[in-house]
């Protein structure tokens, strides 16, 4: 398991949740050690060193979930190289699930924070980003564990590619208003769509589910990297 580094505060929450089924359970000893980045602190790496090819399109979804919209993305672009980052076990065994059931063999998994991962990954060599329905953390006392913020979005610039996507999405009023005023505060991205409708090439994730049943409005933006 990658040691998150010492001078990253914790961002997320728990780890485990309920017991896995036995079909999970067999996936996350069969099918997770084939998959996961293992990474020693400050170790650098790649996506061609990580996929052993060299790569096209490398994309990176941040907090996947249960991973339908990381395995539904892989699976309609099988030429493309996708890591995702979830810290959550149970996320990363549903994940697996799917990309087991569709045979995708495009997604490898990073089951820690994903600024340790993005901090190993060498300058623009990303081409999309993906932080969808991130924890909100409403409470103004908590601003700094919003993933979208000043640190961060440092960290995403030097990844992304000039010309990158960086797609957010979020259905909490105080986290919109938040990402808002953060991007807009950043130099290096442009914001190239903002709407209650979803993108066209958009696929529903868990939380958009949850919260569209609960008769929340999500609100979808993309950036560009300048
Ligand atoms: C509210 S859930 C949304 C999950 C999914 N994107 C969706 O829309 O269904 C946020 C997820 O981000 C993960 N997360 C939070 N902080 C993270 C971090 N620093 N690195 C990677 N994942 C993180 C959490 O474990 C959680 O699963």
């Amino acid at each position: 398991m990658p040691a998150a580094s010492a001078s990253v505060a914790k961002l997320f929450g728990r780890r485990k949740g309920r017991p896995l089924r036995t079909r999970k359970s067999g996936l996350m000893e069969t099918l997770f050690p084939k998959l996961v980045i293992e990474l020693q602190e400050g170790q650098r790496t790649s996506y061609a060193e990580i996929f052993q090819k060299p790569v096209r399109v490398a994309t990176l979804e941040i907090g996947f979930g249960g991973g339908e919209h990381l395995a539904a993305q892989a699976k309609a672009n099988p030429d493309d190289c996708f890591i995702g980052c979830e810290p959550y076990l149970n996320g990363v065994a549903s994940l697996l699930d799917h990309l087991d059931a569709d045979g995708t063999q495009n997604v490898r998994v990073f089951n820690n924070d994903a600024r340790v991962l993005l901090d190993a990954l060498p300058d623009a060599s990303l081409d999309k980003c993906f932080v969808l329905f991130a924890d909100p953390w409403p409470k103004n006392r908590h601003a700094e564990r919003r993933f979208i913020g000043r640190e961060n979005l440092v960290r995403l610039a030097r990844v992304l590619k000039p010309g990158a996507l960086l797609r957010l999405a979020s259905d909490h009023p105080t986290l919109v208003e938040w990402m808002l005023f953060t991007m807009d505060g950043c130099p290096d991205f442009r914001n190239v769509y903002a709407s209650h409708e979803a993108p066209v090439d958009w696929i529903q994730t868990r939380y958009q589910e949850k919260a569209i049943a609960a008769g929340r409005k999500p609100y979808f933006t993309d950036y560009c990297r300048i």
